[in-house]
């Protein structure tokens, strides 16, 4: 096994890998940083897809008060307020930061101010954008600064465990890197680790999240011990294009813009059905609420034969839906609608993990020398997130988990890491090659269950199943062995995806049983309501082969759900 030192490793170049990357270096130049990124460098992660933006007060109308208290109310009040303050706060510099150090140049108003559209579930209209492909400006932009800056990037390297230090002392001492190319394994031996690997429900069967994400960085992360909190709080989005039976496409976003726009949902029938769901606030509804308002529209019988509903934004205009969602609309040529023409068919999407591992304001999680920002990290978003909070919490948290290494490490020593347990990990990943088995039986009923048992509408009873059927479904993925060399072994990487992905599908169902009411994103048929003592968080930790779950309640550091405004009870959107 070949081994590397660097002072900090970053596991994934999403959004929040880049950022810490850059604040990293930026902040402490003479440190040894590495990137490591399961697919390719600048091309892969979720960042890449955001089409719609990035939620900032930047108005004199706005204020971070009035983004925190919208972050709470469509969180359910169940978000960690520390760190949906420091999103709110911090997410104007950083905006400024992506213009002025990176590059990006967003939409502008007529007076050269940043143009700032609607989204859903907001009291101002506050979602910085670049046209309707936000995230490949940040992408872009941040990649060519590090280029820039020399920060050396290992491309199709995932980490397959992270590497305690050698001697007993609790600290994370690295990560065991598998070269996907060669098949060989690299111990990467850091003072400080940044989980950034960003998530991903693709273990439902309709998702829309980069494809190459298996939840490898909340795995890995578990295994060492760190704590994770809301498992259960998955975000379905509402709007994914439905396309041809199998069609890998399906799921991909119409992102949230259209319906800030004024897009109508429809069903089979034509009703605007979100009238039966949020007359008040309509198609600008919280995503929680119409995902499953578009599923029961399904469920019930009023969905498209090919079991869809409609997002319709022609009345909008030719012109203007060409002019500010141009890349939506040459997506939806390209698969046969004719997005400003008139209804595309679309199927609710897995889309988030708000829940992972509990992470302080400074991204630290509870294991010394790891980090965690962006979609690993859990519970600023409660029990939903708002549109356009994603990109904002995986840029804010990623410079801030940069600049909290940077100090760490320039004051740390190099502790080195216990090569027993580097050997131990290289044989777990190689017990999945070298034999006849195949990951795809397993990963289609992984994803099947998923969404028939853990998706928009649980019940006891369905998760309890669910639980027993992941329980075999490990047991299979456990004796699965793919044919096969080493190199680029692409059936080998996916029975460890899918050992991965039964990993924390245990974990999201488990929390979920666990959870005996509806709050947000987490809806429950057989305690259809949030119940008054539901404000607590759920925390869960491996212990030996089995794992502590304990609910907390939750701490109202800056506000308390009085503060919650009135939902509105007429429809604001025409
Ligand atoms: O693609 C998008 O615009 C997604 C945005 C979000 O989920 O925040």
């Amino acid at each position: 096994m070949r081994t590397r030192k660097t002072d900090i490793l970053i596991l994934g170049s999403g959004g929040a890998g880049l950022l810490a990357a850059l604040a990293a270096h930026d902040r402490a130049p003479e440190l040894d940083i590495l990137v490591a990124v399961k697919g390719l460098f600048g091309k892969s992660g979720c960042t890449r897809m955001v089409q719609g933006g990035y939620n900032v007060a930047l108005s004199p109308g706005d204020s971070a008060g009035s983004h925190f208290l919208d972050t709470l109310e469509g969180g359910a009040w169940i978000n960690d307020q520390e760190l949906a303050w420091t999103l709110v706060s911090r997410a104007p510099d950083c905006v400024r930061r992506l213009e002025t150090v990176c590059g990006c140049f967003f939409d502008r108003n007529p007076d050269g101010t940043i143009h700032q559209k609607a989204f859903a579930g907001q009291s101002f209209d506050r979602t910085v954008h670049k046209g309707d492909l936000t995230g490949i400006e940040i992408t872009n932009r941040v990649s060519e600064q590090l280029a820039r800056r020399g920060v050396p990037v290992l491309e199709e390297h995932r980490a397959v465990a992270l590497l305690p230090a050698r001697g007993g002392e609790k600290r994370v001492a690295g990560a065991l890197l598998l070269d996907i190319r060669t098949g060989e394994f690299l111990a990467v031996n850091a003072k400080c680790t940044l989980l950034a690997t960003g998530g991903g429900p693709t273990l439902y069967r309709i998702s829309a999240c980069a494809q190459e994400l298996s939840t490898d960085g909340m795995t890995i992360a578990w295994e060492a011990g760190a704590e994770f909190c809301d498992m259960e709080m998955v975000q379905f989005h509402p709007t994914g294009i439905l396309t041809g039976e199998g069609l890998q496409i399906t799921g991909t976003l119409l992102e949230e813009g259209l319906r800030g726009a004024g897009g109508h949902l429809k069903n089979a029938l034509g009703e605007r059905y979100m009238a039966r769901y949020d007359a008040g606030r309509m198609e600008r509804s919280t995503r929680d609420v119409v995902a499953r308002a578009g599923y029961t529209e399904i469920l019930e019988g009023r969905g498209t034969g090919r079991g869809g509903v409609f997002i319709d934004v022609s009345h909008l205009g030719r012109e203007f839906v060409w002019k500010n969602f141009k890349g939506m609309a040459e997506r939806c040529r390209d698969l046969g609608y004719d997005l400003a023409g008139g209804p595309v068919e679309v199927t609710p999407t897995a889309h988030y993990m708000m829940g992972g591992v509990k992470i302080d304001p400074a991204c630290r999680t509870g294991l010394p020398g790891l980090f965690a920002a962006g979609e690993d990290s859990g519970g600023t978003h409660g029990a939903n997130r708002l549109g356009g909070n994603g990109v904002a919490n995986s840029t804010v948290f990623g410079e801030i988990a940069g600049e909290a290494m940077a100090a760490e490490a320039a004051g740390a020593p190099l502790l080195p890491f216990d090569p027993g347990a580097a050997r131990r990990a290289e044989e777990a990943a190689l017990s999945a090659l070298g034999g006849e088995g195949s990951p795809y039986p397993i990963r289609a009923a992984l994803k099947d269950l998923m969404w028939e048992k853990v998706g928009l509408r649980r019940t006891g009873a369905r998760l309890q199943e669910a639980i027993g059927e992941v329980e075999a479904l490990r047991e299979r993925a456990a004796r699965t062995r793919a044919g096969g060399g080493k190199a680029y072994n692409l059936a080998w990487q996916h029975v460890l995806d899918v050992r991965n992905q039964l990993a924390a599908a245990e974990l999201i169902a488990r929390s979920a049983l666990e959870r005996d009411e509806s709050r947000g994103s987490h809806f429950r048929d057989d305690a259809p309501h949030p119940r008054p003592e539901g404000l607590y968080n759920i925390f869960m930790r491996k212990e030996g082969e089995s794992f502590r779950m304990e609910r907390r309640p939750v701490r109202f550091t800056r506000l308390r759900p009085e503060a919650a405004r009135p939902a509105p009870v007429s429809s604001t959107v025409d």
